[in-house]
């Protein structure tokens, strides 16, 4: 499907320019980088990167009015600023080489490739400024580790022993003996088993939500993917134009606006809090004096492999590699890690310094953690009173739609849809509210979020009332609609993105969402109580199992991968499908090779040996 509409989008290109291709040619090239290796191996090497915005020299000049004419359409890259990395040591020897001012010194130096174009240059946002030393100081590793640097190093070498531990007992001692559950835990042979079971639970009604691990595989493959294109984007682009024709093709509205699949990890999350609560109330008494059980037992499942991966990009991460984009793309990432670590470790780096982005898709953790206390919350209450469940959260759920409403009009924000186009991809939506207000915020996930409990309260209901939903006919034609009609949503994104009145931005605010959310909780509720079909049989692949639970390894680490590959690369970066598709391919197997070691010897064993200790205490005090 997907791969389809890639080769349609490849096909269906056409300039929506009235600049013809000749005038086109002559344009001064968008994205520019000398050679970097060699221009810092020499003794007085200078390496400078940056945006330029030009002007013309003399007034009245054809050229220049063309390429600003050219980016009036918001899906062109905007053409009168260019983007350059200068050998400025080499390219400029003569006459500016006495400036002391490193920054002067590059912008005399593009200047005087401007002249000869009859053009004007002034340096808008520099980068960064390099010399020989420097390089020389980060390729032979003679600056010195700092304190965060030897953290993490120590963190890894104790993981390291505790698992070497933990697996020498367990494979020493026989099956028999009475072992300790603290040491085994580590073992990597038992975490091995974990990860390859198929029926982690006796219970048929845990084993029926099985479909899960396959979605989620599928939705983080669907993340990579577009992730890909993103990457590609932010750096520098030896084809610019095809970024362009993309940014104009209509099929590429399933990835601009496809963003919205991200929800459904929120759905299934919520969902499975709340049931797994429910089907607990049946036999113990639960109520809101649990809830520090379960904030803790998800913060142990989360936090050991998010904090060290966000540990290793504010540290490691910018030592991997180098290149002339690696100190804009990754070393500028790593620094907003640094700055931002106590935000991202407390959950709270989307509402904090929440324009710049450490690993962008941690904003999904921090909004899954913010609305997984909301959701324990609400089911702790809920659990008493479930003849007003039902009325209380569809009630939470259509008032999170009209806040959401509200919020976007008094702010004017709008939905993903309406400001994804190339020059704010680049920037990571930098001057974009709206992507801080809305798309990365709790409430704008709000309405998934009620959306999942609603769910898991129905499903029980029909279960605990010997409802079969699988042999009632009406269900048939919603469940079988609700895929195409999820796609035809998200390219309906096409037709609504020509209304721009602040009342239509407001109202598909309040829609775009919840109603994606409810076309896949009809499909999970088919799924969960094994409606056929064929979706459901490949999401029940047992095959999915382990690559499922490796899924937060994965998501944590794909970006780190997929940056370091493109951001290492010598020269503007070729895109097309293919190239893209490259890219894709081997961040997933990468990732998925890195995530193997992740999960099983840091996000198992620590969430067990913490479980372990919290039941510990648990028997301790019911005493
Ligand atoms: C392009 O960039 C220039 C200079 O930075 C800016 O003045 C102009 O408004 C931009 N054009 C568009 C269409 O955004
Ligand atoms: C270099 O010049 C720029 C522009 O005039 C100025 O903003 C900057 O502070 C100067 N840098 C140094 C190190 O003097």
């Amino acid at each position: 499907m997907l791969v389809l509409a890639l080769a349609l989008a490849a096909a269906a290109v056409g300039g929506a320019a009235a600049v013809s291709d000749e005038e086109f040619a002559r344009f001064p090239r968008l994205f520019h980088l000398d050679d970097y290796d060699s221009c810092l191996s020499q003794p007085d090497g200078l390496y400078c990167l940056g945006t330029f915005h030009v002007t013309p020299a003399i007034a009245p000049n054809p050229l220049y009015d063309q390429m600003k004419e050219y980016s009036k359409d918001v899906n062109h890259f905007n053409r009168t600023q260019l983007h350059r990395g200068y050998c400025v040591s080499s390219r400029c020897a003569g006459a500016s080489a006495e400036e002391r001012n490193s920054s002067l010194r590059f912008e005399q130096c593009a200047s005087r490739w401007a002249r000869r174009r009859g053009l004007k240059v002034g340096l808008q946002r520099l980068q960064y400024c390099r010399s020989s030393a420097q390089e020389y100081a980060r390729a032979h590793n003679t600056e010195p580790l700092d304190l965060a640097h030897r953290v993490l190093t120590a963190v890894v070498y104790t993981l390291l022993a505790c698992n070497a531990l933990g697996t020498i007992y367990d494979v020493l001692l026989d099956d028999d003996t009475k072992k300790n559950s603290l040491l085994t835990v580590w073992s990597l042979r038992s975490n091995w088993r974990r990860l390859t079971a198929t029926y982690e639970d006796k219970d048929p009604r845990l084993s029926a939500l099985g479909p899960v691990q396959g979605a989620r595989v599928f939705l983080l493959t669907l993340t990579m993917m577009t992730h890909a294109g993103v990457i590609h984007v932010m750096s520098y682009s030896y084809n610019p134009e095809f970024i362009e024709k993309m940014a104009h093709n209509p099929n590429m509205t399933l990835f601009f606006n496809g963003t919205s699949v991200v929800q459904i990890f929120l759905v299934i999350s919520s969902f499975l809090l709340a049931y797994n609560l429910l089907i607990l109330s049946k036999d113990h008494d639960i109520s809101l004096r649990h809830l520090p059980f379960c904030i803790i037992k998800r913060i142990a499942r989360i936090c050991p492999v998010y904090l060290l991966v966000v540990g290793f990009a504010a540290t490691w991460w910018q030592r991997v590699s180098s290149g002339p984009l690696w100190p804009a793309l990754v070393e500028t990432e790593s620094a907003v890690c640094r700055r931002k670590f106590w935000a991202q470790a407390f959950f709270l780096n989307n509402l904090i310094d929440s324009k710049e982005h450490c690993l962008v898709q941690t904003w999904f953790i921090a909004v899954d953690m913010q609305l997984y206390v909301v959701s324990s919350v609400l089911t702790l209450v809920l659990v008493r009173k479930r003849r007003a469940a039902l009325r209380v959260l569809t009630g939470l759920a259509v008032g999170a739609c009209v806040l959401n409403a509200l919020l976007a009009y008094v702010f004017n924000w709008q939905a993903l849809l309406y400001f994804v186009n190339p020059e704010n991809l680049r920037n990571l939506y930098y001057d974009t509210p709206s992507f801080s207000g809305l798309y990365m915020s709790p409430w704008g996930s709000l309405p998934a979020c009620l959306i999942g409990l609603l769910l898991a309260h129905v499903h029980f209901e029909m279960q605990e009332s010997g409802f079969k939903l699988a042999t009632v006919t009406w269900f048939k034609l919603p469940y079988h609609l609700a895929l195409p009609l999820t796609i035809s949503w998200i390219l309906g994104g096409n037709w609504a993105r020509q209304y721009t009145s602040p009342e239509f931005v407001a109202a598909y605010v309040a829609f775009e969402r919840p109603v994606f959310s409810i076309l896949c909780a009809i499909l999970l509720l088919g799924g969960f109580n094994q409606v056929e079909s064929i979706l459901l049989k490949f999401f029940n692949w047992r095959g999915w199992h382990a690559a499922g639970r490796m899924s937060l390894s994965v998501l944590m680490v794909h970006w780190c991968v997929d940056m370091a590959f493109v951001a290492a690369r010598p020269q503007p970066t070729i895109t097309s499908t293919i190239e893209v598709g490259m890219d894709f391919v081997s961040t997933m197997l990468v990732s998925y090779l890195i995530a193997l070691p992740l999960t099983l010897m840091v996000e198992m064993p620590v969430q067990r040996f913490i479980s372990n200790i919290m039941i510990k205490v648990m028997h301790r005090t019911n005493k």
